[in-house]
């Protein structure tokens, strides 16, 4: 069972020619309403692939959580743990994209609703998972108690550090995996108290060139296909998802890294954050069509 701790957004995306100066109105091209949040964005990857998947968050009393339950469990995710809570709104993200740029503004709303204190009620759940995945959309010191109830009872842990916040020291030890992107990574390596024997628990991912960890004192790198980028938001919480899928399989750290590699560039092929995640069939079609 893989355990996903972390956010629910609805992302509010729209597509303009140019991004709005303070004060001023524009007319834009497109708008859509898609599932988002990097917690949700991951758990929907993992269980694309065929995981067994629950999902751990909260949501607001209104429309968009109401919809984002339905459509998790039409995807097959366990929403037992996901809780509708009063006084606050389903988290948001409102997006411009300007050719294949973006900006957004996130409003964490619910997904600040969860709390270290649920994280206790839970030790059981986290316990019995084969992997637990978090990222940093919902309060640290709720992460912070998540990774020392899996460390407490060996569970694997992936820690996708986004968007980026400076690592609490004991978090180190708790944490199996770390995946932040090359910007994220220089951020932790320049940390006075980072501790080399740490490098071998990052992925460090670099968007369309792959992938790099170190093993042994050395760096492996794994490139990444080519594909015609139609729109990028999701991209790395389909690495995350699919690379805890492909950890639990029992797949080594080098083949999971590659396969979900593979499913993060098909990903970026669609748009929206989670219309692009592909199925294992849809994947293997894919890395057969790539190595002919
Ligand atoms: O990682 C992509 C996600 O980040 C989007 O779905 C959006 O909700 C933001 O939180
Ligand atoms: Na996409």
């Amino acid at each position: 069972m893989i355990t996903v701790i972390g956010s629910l957004n609805m992302d509010l995306v729209t597509t303009v020619d140019r991004f709005p100066k303070l004060g001023e109105t524009l007319l834009g091209n497109t708008f859509q309403t898609n599932f988002g949040g990097k917690g949700a964005n991951q758990a929907v990857a993992a269980s694309r692939l065929g995981g067994k998947v629950q999902m751990v968050g909260c949501v607001g009393e209104d429309a968009f959580g109401r919809d984002y339950l339905s459509y998790l469990k039409k995807e097959g995710i366990i929403i037992d743990y996901v809780e509708p809570v009063t006084g606050t709104s389903t988290g948001t993200a409102s997006i411009f994209i300007v050719e294949g740029d973006n900006s957004i503004v996130i409003v964490p709303g619910a997904n600040f609703e969860l709390t270290p204190r649920k994280m206790e009620a839970l030790e059981e759940v986290i316990a019995s998972s084969d992997v637990l995945l978090l990222q940093l959309e919902i309060p640290m010191e709720t992460v912070n108690k998540a990774l020392q109830i899996a460390a407490k009872h060996q569970v694997t842990t992936i820690l996708n550090p986004a968007p980026f916040q400076p690592i609490p020291k004991d978090w180190w030890d708790w944490i199996t995996y770390i995946t932040p992107n090359e910007h994220e990574a220089a951020a932790m390596m320049d940390d006075d108290s980072f501790l080399d024997q740490y490098k071998e628990k990052m992925i460090i991912t670099n968007g369309k060139n792959g992938l790099l960890y170190f093993e042994d004192g050395k760096e492996i790198q794994i490139p990444a296909p080519t594909v015609n980028a139609v729109d990028t938001t999701g991209a790395g919480d389909t690495f995350n998802g699919a690379l805890a899928f492909f950890l639990t399989e029992g797949y080594s750290k080098k083949e999971a890294c590659r396969l979900a590699v593979y499913a993060a560039s098909l990903s970026v092929t669609k748009f929206g954050a989670q219309s692009g995640m592909p199925t294992k069939e849809q994947l293997d079609a894919f890395i057969e069509s790539d190595i002919i």
